[in-house]
């Protein structure tokens, strides 16, 4: 019997701290062996020369969630809608994209707990065949689901609870947010936050709505910079009244990483999440004519380009050290996707999130690695190290060493490629990111040591994703900052 189950053979191997030549040995899902000359395993997958990466970590994913009320912006009874993006289609389009693990989120409703939810949204992330973990959204922080719900589902390696500061009906004042901070610190979990200022965005909304603003492109005037920055700077002044750990989700613009890093220089532990839309798209997208635009609408906005280069030197610095695609696709045709209020409704009433599941790594190698921005081990560390260690994920995810899943991403450096929405593999009929010329392709990936994408063809059993139980967040201190450099506030 061969001593491999797979070898992946003649590779730059990227450990995000230097590439190095070598074979790959595989057994039981898991690597066995990094070594020059290995012997042949059952399979062998000739890498003659390419990048071999570890495969994609996308900490922050839409997939199949379920939602009532959604992300709309309109308040009251609306039925239940399911994000059109199953587990199957997301895991198709993560393999031709290069991503093996994904963090996904399980709603809570208003007047519900949240265990009947994870019960629910388990059976459907089941199906997939990506591995998969949960960010728990905390909509309703009562104190049955703080105090009894929540340390159930941190037994089950549920270690992160996603809060909302905007959105009707998700988002939480700052007394609820506090309380979810609280019982995050009690359980050891992660807090995860979209950052934006609820108040300020609707005052701004129904301005522009009664000056008869209405188009797609307002989207991005009823929330300009100063609301995230906002935001951002209360939410890392209440974690650190409660001393608790945040990142800080899909941060858009230089205003809001600098609160992240002036946290982070004094010592608190504040992550910052950015996303290529961030990077590459920008409010004038939204301007298309028709609903064009609705096909850019996501929140925070995209900016400018000028924006996008400040961006880039956070990333550099440091204080932005996760890249995720926010992927939360709802489709141009037909009627339930960005056209559920229909085509002329005003930008409040068009669903907000934008694919980019497949897209991710592509444009940050491309926009980030071969336009020089950033080197191929900061580009490791963005997309599956630091996700993986600040997921709870590592040493089993994220990187390429003994003892690790054998998640890895064959990865052709030079490969230019059009995007096109057939080459993302997803459910929705478009991407955000049609005609952007890349340099730097994905050309087989690996999922626990089974090659589940070749050139383009996934092959995958449905069923075969698995959940994976995390453990605590990984103590990486953010850049700069000291070992006990803050003393902890005396807790309630
Ligand atoms: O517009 C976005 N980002 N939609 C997805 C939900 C969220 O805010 O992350
Ligand atoms: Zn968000
Ligand atoms: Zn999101």
């Amino acid at each position: 019997m061969a001593e491999y189950d797979l070898v992946v053979r003649g590779g730059e191997v990227a450990t995000g701290f230097g590439t190095t030549r070598c074979d790959i040995g595989i057994k039981g899902g898991r690597i066995v062996a990094l070594a020059e000359n290995l012997a042949d395993g059952a399979q062998v997958l000739e890498a003659g020369g390419l990048l071999v990466l570890p495969g994609g970590i996308d900490s922050h994913c839409h997939i199949e969630e379920p939602s009532r009320g959604g992300y709309v912006g309109t308040a009251g009874d609306v039925p239940v809608t399911v994000n059109e993006e199953s587990f199957v289609t997301a895991s198709t389009s993560a393999f031709a994209g290069g991503t093996t693990s994904v963090v996904c989120f399980v709603p809570q409703w208003k007047g519900e707990g949240i265990l009947p939810r994870i019960a629910d949204y388990e059976q459907r992330a089941a199906k997939g065949m990506l591995d998969y973990s949960f960010h728990q959204i905390i909509t309703d922080p009562t104190e049955d689901v703080l105090q009894r719900e929540v340390p159930q589902i941190v037994a089950k390696g549920i270690r992160s609870l996603k809060v909302f500061l905007t959105y009707e009906p998700l988002h939480l004042s700052d007394e609820e947010y506090l309380k979810v901070l609280v019982t995050a610190r009690k359980n050891g979990c992660l807090v995860t936050v979209h950052c934006e200022n609820y108040a300020a965005i609707k005052w701004r909304t129904e301005a522009l709505l009664a000056a008869g603003l209405t188009a797609p492109k307002y989207h991005a005037w009823s929330r300009p910079p100063v609301v995230e920055r906002e935001a951002t700077h209360r939410a890392i002044a209440l974690a650190e009244l409660v001393d608790q750990p945040i990142q800080v989700f899909h941060v858009s613009c230089a205003e809001a990483a600098e609160e992240i890093a002036r946290a982070q220089h004094r010592g608190l532990k504040v992550w910052g999440e950015t996303c290529p839309q961030y990077l590459t798209l920008t409010a004038a997208d939204m301007d298309r004519p028709g609903f064009g635009g609705a096909a850019f609408m996501c929140s925070p906005s995209p900016r400018t380009t000028e924006e996008h280069a400040r961006v880039w030197e956070m990333i550099r610095r440091g204080t932005l050290d996760v890249v995720t695609s926010d992927h939360c696709g709802f489709s141009m045709g037909g009627e339930d996707g960005k056209a559920v209020s229909g085509r002329d409704a005003p930008f409040r009433d068009i669903p907000n999130g934008i694919p980019g599941l497949a897209a991710r790594l592509p444009i940050l190698f491309s926009e980030g690695v071969s336009k020089g921005r950033i080197t191929l081990d900061e580009f490791v560390r963005l997309t599956a190290t630091n996700p993986a260690r600040l997921m709870g994920l590592a040493p089993r995810k994220g990187m390429i060493a003994v003892g690790a899943d054998a998640d890895l991403a064959l990865w052709d450096p030079k490969k230019q490629v059009t995007l096109t929405n057939a080459l993302m593999q997803h459910a929705i009929d478009y991407t955000p990111y049609e005609g952007m010329q890349v340099t730097g392709w994905p050309v087989a990936t690996v999922r626990r040591g089974a090659v589940v994408m070749r050139d383009g063809k996934v092959q995958a059993e449905p069923g075969t994703g698995q959940f994976l139980a995390r453990g605590p967040y990984d103590y990486i201190r953010p850049r700069g900052v000291l070992e006990n450099g803050f003393d902890a506030a005396p807790m309630p």
